[in-house]
Parts: structure tokens; C-alpha cells; sequence
């Protein structure tokens, strides 16, 4: 299983701050947006992934993640040149994708709980797999219509009423025809090639799953300032409350065994005097919350 996370866009939503720099890369309180994805990605086991951006930003990511191999991962990049919509990232990732399956994480989707369905969903997953999420404003993503046995009929994209309070969130498991399905879509309305009409496609074929999260789930939305706002302050209060970090990736990396100890040190040892790395210091040190997640 490949991952690719599509960090790219205008982020226009966020102006003035977006026509200096992309919206993945502000701070979400401790850390930028994308390693929450990213760190997504991680957890569902993925070591392989592409990062997917525009021109002016993706050497900041590479910046950020290198080639990965710090963290026992292997990332590659790759420009799309005009936001031609979500569902390009299967044409521009197609030589990446090569035969494999793939995970699709949006740059700016923050999720928070415990998460091992992700991974259990794409052991057990055919066609696509996408996931729903009760919301109180469903008009503003790709919508899940039920019919009334419960079996999912439709997905609409940004509906003016929708069907369900059910949104799709930015999280896509597809086997290998992605990329040949992706081909045959045509631009939508707005110009884009949208992921609800890919999603329509698996689901014509009815080798489409749709999971719904539970409640414990938090899907945090990241489109307007105040929505930035509190999920800062909802990582915020989690992490001060724990003394744990969420959506750290060298611990992760650690915790997975993606690296060893000595790997982890020496990371560690390379970071500037900071909370962060003082924060990493400690969970080194502490060997039981290591084998506690070995468990
Ligand atoms: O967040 C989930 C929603 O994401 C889904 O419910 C919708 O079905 C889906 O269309 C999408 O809706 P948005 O309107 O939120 O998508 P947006 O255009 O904001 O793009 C999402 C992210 O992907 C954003 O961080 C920018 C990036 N992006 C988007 C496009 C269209 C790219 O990197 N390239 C693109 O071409």
C-alpha cells in the first residue's frame, strides 16, 4: 500500500496569509498542518508515500521531510501545476502509484482518536474505501445519501441540500484501477476533477465501502480562521492535559518501529535546543510508554 498526501491548492479561503505561503504549512499550535496527514499515513503503516504540491511550495516540504529515510519511510514529490482538482493526484502520482493500492490523505484533513480502523480498512479493502462523518454543515463537502435500508446510493459534492449529515472526509483507500478510472473523468462545473465523481465511479461498479466514524472520532476542519483556531486549541488542551504530543512523526517513527533506538537518538541529537526535541528526550527516556504500544 502507497500513500500520497495532496498538499497543493490555493488555500484562497485563508487570504491574506495564502499569498505568501500554503495553508499545509501553517502551524497548527505546535507543529505544521501536513504532519497531522502525514502522521496519519504513518499510523495506517504506510512507509511509502508521495508528497504532492505546487512549485513554490514543495521545497518547503522537502525541507521538512527529506527523503524520509530519518524516519525509515521513503518519500518522493510531485508537482501538479494548476489545482486541477483532487482526483488529478491519481495522474500526476500514476508512475508512483505503479500497481499498487493506495491511501489518499488530504494536506489539510486533521484527525484525532483511535484510529486502527484506518489500517484495518485498507487490510480489508476491494474497490475504494471512504469514510463518513456526521457534521453540522454537510453542504460544504462530498455528501452520503442513504437509501432507506441504509445502503449508501449516492455521493454529492457539495450539495445545496443534503441527502445526509454525513460528509466524506479527506481520506481515500482505492486498489490499482485508480488511476485508469481517474483518466476517464471530465472537469465538473468548477474545472476540477472532483474525487465525489471518482468515488461514483466505485460505486456504479458497487465495489465502493463507506465507513462511518464513530463519535469518538474527531475530524477537525481546517477551511476558515476560527475553524484554525480551535483545532490549535483543541490539540492544545489534549496535549497539555497528557504531556503527549499528537501527530508527532519522529515518535511515531519510533513507536512503529520504523526506526530503532539508535536512529531515534540520533535524530533527536540533531534537532535544535527546543520544546520539541526536549519533549523527544522524554519519551526516549521513558521505555514503559514504548512497550505499552508495542502491546
Ligand atoms: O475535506 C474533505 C472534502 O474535501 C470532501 O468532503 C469533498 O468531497 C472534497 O471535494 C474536498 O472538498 P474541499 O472543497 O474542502 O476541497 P479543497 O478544494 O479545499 O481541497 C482540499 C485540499 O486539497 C486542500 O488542502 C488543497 C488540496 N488541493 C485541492 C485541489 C482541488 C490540491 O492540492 N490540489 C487541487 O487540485
Amino acid at each position: 500500500m502507497k500513500g500520497i498526501i495532496l498538499a497543493g491548492g490555493s488555500g484562497s479561503r485563508l487570504y491574506p496569509v495564502s499569498q505568501a505561503y500554503s495553508k499545509q504549512l501553517i502551524m497548527i499550535y505546535d507543529k505544521p498542518m501536513i504532519y497531522y496527514p502525514f502522521s496519519v499515513l504513518m499510523l495506517a503503516g504506510i512507509k511509502e508515500a508521495l508528497i504532492i504540491s505546487n512549485e513554490e511550495t514543495l521545497p518547503y516540504y522537502r525541507k521538512l521531510f527529506g527523503d524520509g529515510s530519518q524516519l525509515g519511510m521513503s518519500i518522493s514529490y510531485a508537482l501538479q501545476e494548476e489545482p486541477r482538482g483532487i482526483a488529478d493526484a491519481f495522474l500526476v502520482g500514476e508512475n508512483f502509484i505503479g500497481k499498487d493500492s493506495v491511501t489518499l490523505i488530504l494536506g489539510d484533513n486533521i484527525f484525532y482518536g483511535k484510529l486502527d480502523f484506518i489500517r484495518k480498512a485498507i487490510q480489508g479493502n476491494e474497490g475504494g474505501t471512504v469514510f463518513g462523518y456526521y457534521v453540522n454543515d454537510p453542504e460544504r463537502y462530498g455528501v452520503v445519501e442513504f437509501n432507506a435500508s441504509g445502503k449508501v446510493i449516492s455521493i454529492e459534492e457539495k450539495p445545496k441540500r443534503p441527502k445526509s449529515n454525513y460528509a466524506v472526509v479527506g481520506l481515500y483507500i482505492y486498489d490499482r484501477t485508480v488511476s485508469e478510472k481517474a483518466r476517464s473523468l471530465q472537469p465538473s462545473a468548477r474545472g476540477e476533477l472532483e474525487i465525489t465523481d471518482l468515488n461514483n465511479l466505485y460505486l456504479k461498479e458497487k465495489r465502493l465501502k463507506v465507513e462511518l466514524f464513530g463519535r469518538g472520532i474527531a475530524w477537525l476542519d481546517t477551511g476558515t480562521p476560527r475553524s484554525l483556531l480551535e483545532a490549535a486549541t483543541f490539540i492544545g488542551a489534549v496535549e497539555n492535559r497528557q504531556g503527549l504530543k499528537i501527530a508527532c512523526i519522529e515518535e511515531i517513527a519510533y513507536m512503529m518501529n520504523f526506526i530503532d533506538r539508535k536512529m531515534f537518538k540520533e535524530i533527536i541529537d540533531s534537532m535544535p535546543l527546543s520544546s520539541y526535541r526536549e519533549y523527544l528526550n522524554k519519551i526516549y527516556r521513558d521505555k514503559q510508554l514504548y512497550n505499552r504500544y508495542q502491546d
